[in-house]
């Protein structure tokens, strides 16, 4: 990559994509953004992220975990076909399966998760429903880099966002949402624009 070519980006998917749509607006509304979305790919195929890479003219992978094996033959075939256009970075914007340190291997330290709790807090498929049933008065969003540990990785922002009394997990969800929709974007500019410096656990911001 040379430093002024924009870092090439994978998104991964499992769900509805309201993430990838956050991103992909985002990239095209900021010409400073330094990244560019090169494919999508899920492991489902009515995920709604896929439709909506498909409107913007993305490239997309699908592959399901039930179509291999195993899981390692089912990620060794993702990470080829994800390979194919040649990305320098993967955003897992709402991606519901865990990735072993073999597939992580390929961007390290380019790999980047958005979680709906304030981590270390909830980690795990249901962060929302856990929160609303542990009666936290506050949860949120996290973006982190992924390591082999589920929702463990290098925390990059976090943002709080507050539970109301008549919280159900859908509209709790919504509001974290909203908030993830700013957080990935302005995390994933870091990224493009190699501002992320990793130390550790601890993630420093280099100022412009
Ligand atoms: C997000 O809240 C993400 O943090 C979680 O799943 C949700 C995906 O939403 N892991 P969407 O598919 O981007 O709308």
């Amino acid at each position: 990559m040379s430093p002024s070519a924009p870092m090439r980006l994978a998104v991964l998917v499992s769900g509805s994509g309201t993430n990838l749509a956050a991103l992909l607006s985002a990239v095209a509304q900021d010409p400073d953004f330094g990244g560019e979305v090169v494919v999508v790919a899920s492991d489902r195929p009515d995920a709604g992220g896929l439709q909506r890479a498909d409107d913007a003219g993305i490239a997309t992978v699908v592959e399901p975990l039930a179509d291999h094996p195993d899981r390692a033959a089912w990620e060794t075939t993702l990470r080829r076909r994800i390979e194919e256009h040649r990305p320098d970075a993967v955003v897992l914007a709402g991606f519901m399966r865990i990735l072993s340190g073999a597939f992580l291997s390929g961007w390290p330290d380019r790999v980047i998760n958005t979680h709906p709790s304030i981590l270390p807090a909830f980690r795990g498929a249901h962060a929302v429903r856990d929160a609303l049933e542990h009666g936290v008065r506050l949860t949120g969003s996290t973006v982190h880099l992924v390591d082999e540990e589920v929702d463990h990785g290098p925390i990059i922002a976090q943002r709080a966002v507050e539970v109301r009394e008549d919280d159900d997990e859908t509209s709790l969800h919504e509001r974290i949402k909203h908030v993830e929709h700013e957080l990935l974007p302005a995390c994933v500019k870091l990224l493009c624009q190699g501002r992320l410096e990793v130390a550790g656990r601890h993630v420093r911001v280099r100022p412009t």
